[in-house]
């Protein structure tokens, strides 16, 4: 079959679409790189629909047994933590694919279960469902001396492949407080992560602390306002917290335009939220000690009114455990029946040793937040956080390794694509309060708008090449580090 979607430059090569004889060998010499997804959420299916349109042979393997990932309630790769009532915080036009609308009829925060709809739509769509290998864990991923992907399957089969695109997701393992609050050991009452968090029926008549300022910690901190005989939200610090609407609209739809600096951009959000709901002291939250932007965008459009209503008491950090009270830093105590820790996520690939792939402390180098500076055949999809959502950025990054992968796009040199890590990651620690989840930060549509340049300019650097797949993921090549 040949593929007829795709019309860039690589198309010329008129390359058949083929299944993947990955446990075999290399495909013949002058063919596409075979390449390996691993994760098939939405960041996941992204990339596929990108190869998959390109023409580009590939396999996409799949712990669980549908498509979505952290969107399938109770998924049965357990990693998901999405509870019964989630609704996304980012709206519908910020959340779909650039080529496929959510249904009209979706309101404008869907629930999971649509969005979980949706994605499993956008697969059968494009229809590529069947490259796709369910119920299949990548438990270890190796590379060879000559450069290739050594992939080793749950099911026990090795898959060998040319390139690889890592898709697993960063919201799924668990970040506790580090260290653990003295006396938390021996605290008789329940303890859990927001990540096993489901619904509020284990909140109903008891009394909760909710740890954390971020979205989990709103939402879960509201759900429980309505049941439990006491909420309290307990925070180091404090942040701006952005309604979901302003002015009778979606407020990530409000126009945020690149080309203004972020400086004006960020003074007009900043009056902007003060003039609608005045700063987070008034309902008793610290004060932020930085400016809007300055840390991942807390959205509730529910929490400053539980607060102005007394069903949510504000507090200070934890600062111990006193039998079944739980003590804060202004010396208060209360008597705490469950303790919820929204604290964020660990970044982690399970199948790469530590000391050749990790994120320690949840930092990891690449440039623009996809390619890696030291191996030229791995790619991270979705590793961000965007003030927006994820999946037209994943989206993007797809399309970007797949022109990659066909020659139709040449990264800068070594030393340019280093300076331009470094100078992305002085950006943002000038820019983000110091913390664990400000680690992979990126502005949507400052992020869109960058990346298209940089394709437009790796286009022109792969005309000069003759657009020649690159050497380090040609089936035929052998690999070295660039
Ligand atoms: C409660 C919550 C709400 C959120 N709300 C929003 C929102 O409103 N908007 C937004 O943009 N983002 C939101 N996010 C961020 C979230 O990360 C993204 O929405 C989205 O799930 C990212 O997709 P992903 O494909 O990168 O990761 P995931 O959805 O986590 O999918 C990863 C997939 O990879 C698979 N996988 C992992 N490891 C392996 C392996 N070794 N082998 C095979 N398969 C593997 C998993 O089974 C899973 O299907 C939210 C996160 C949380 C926790
Ligand atoms: N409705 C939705 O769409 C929705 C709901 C939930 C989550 N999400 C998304 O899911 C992702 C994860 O969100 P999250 O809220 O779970 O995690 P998060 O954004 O990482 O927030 C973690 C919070 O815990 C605090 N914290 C961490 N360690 C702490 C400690 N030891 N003591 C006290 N406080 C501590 C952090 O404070 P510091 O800032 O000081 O580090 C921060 O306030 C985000 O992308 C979020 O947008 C979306």
């Amino acid at each position: 079959m040949r593929i007829s979607l795709y019309t860039g430059p690589g198309f010329l090569l008129g390359w058949d679409v083929m299944t993947v004889d990955s446990e075999n060998g290399r495909a013949a010499p002058g063919e596409p790189p075979h390449a390996c997804i691993i994760g098939a959420g939405s960041s996941g299916i992204a990339a596929a629909k990108a190869l998959f349109e390109r023409g580009i042979p590939f396999d996409c393997f799949e712990k669980s047994d549908r498509v979505g990932g952290n969107w399938v309630f109770a998924n049965k790769n357990g990693m998901s933590a999405a509870y019964r009532d989630l609704f996304i915080n980012t709206s519908r036009p910020r959340m779909e694919y650039s080529d496929f609308r959510m249904p009209e009829f979706y309101p404008d925060f869907p629930h999971h279960t649509q969005i979980a709809a949706y994605f499993d739509a956008y697969v059968d769509h494009f229809g590529f469902r069947d490259r796709i290998t369910f119920e299949t864990g990548v438990e270890h991923a190796t590379r060879e001396p000559d450069g290739r992907w050594v992939l080793e399957l749950d099911n026990g089969q090795t898959r060998r492949y040319d390139a690889l695109l890592v898709a697993n997701g960063h919201h799924w393992n668990p970040r506790w407080p580090e260290p653990a609050f003295p006396g938390s050991e021996t605290f008789p009452g329940e303890q859990l992560h927001a990540h096993s968090y489901r619904d509020n029926s284990i909140f109903a008549g008891k009394r909760v602390v909710v740890l954390g300022m971020g979205n989990s910690a709103m939402d879960i901190a509201v759900e429980s306002s309505y049941v439990a005989e006491r909420t309290y939200l307990a925070a180091r610090q404090g942040v701006w917290i952005v309604p979901k609407y302003v002015f009778g609209k979606p407020i990530d739809q409000i126009r945020n335009d690149p080309r203004v600096p972020f400086k004006v951009r960020q003074r007009v959000m900043q009056q902007l939220l003060r003039t609608y709901s005045g700063p987070p002291e008034r309902y008793g939250l610290p004060k932020p000690t930085h400016r809007f932007g300055e840390a991942h965008p807390t959205v509730s459009g529910r929490i400053l009114d539980r607060l102005q209503h007394g069903t949510i008491i504000p507090k200070p950090n934890i600062s111990a455990f006193e039998g079944s009270q739980v003590r804060f830093l202004d010396a208060s105590a209360e008597k705490a029946d469950v303790v919820v820790y929204c604290t964020g996520y660990k970044i982690t690939f399970p199948f790469f040793e530590d000391d050749f792939i990790s994120a320690p402390e949840n930092r990891i180098e690449l440039f623009r937040r996809v390619f890696h500076p030291d191996i030229p055949n791995v790619f991270f999809i979705g590793l961000l956080q965007p003030l927006g959502a994820i999946m037209p950025l994943a989206e993007t990054q797809g399309a970007w390794v797949g022109d990659y992968l066909l020659g139709d796009y040449a990264p800068p040199p070594a030393a340019e694509l280093r300076a331009d890590i470094e100078a992305d990651q002085t950006a943002m620690h000038e820019r983000y309060v110091a913390s664990k989840r400000h680690t992979i930060q990126v502005d949507f549509d400052d992020y869109l708008n960058a990346l298209a340049r940089e394709r437009r300019a790796g286009a022109e650097r792969a005309r000069a090449k003759g657009f020649r797949p690159p050497a380090q993921c040609r089936p035929s090549a052998a690999i070295t580090a660039s």
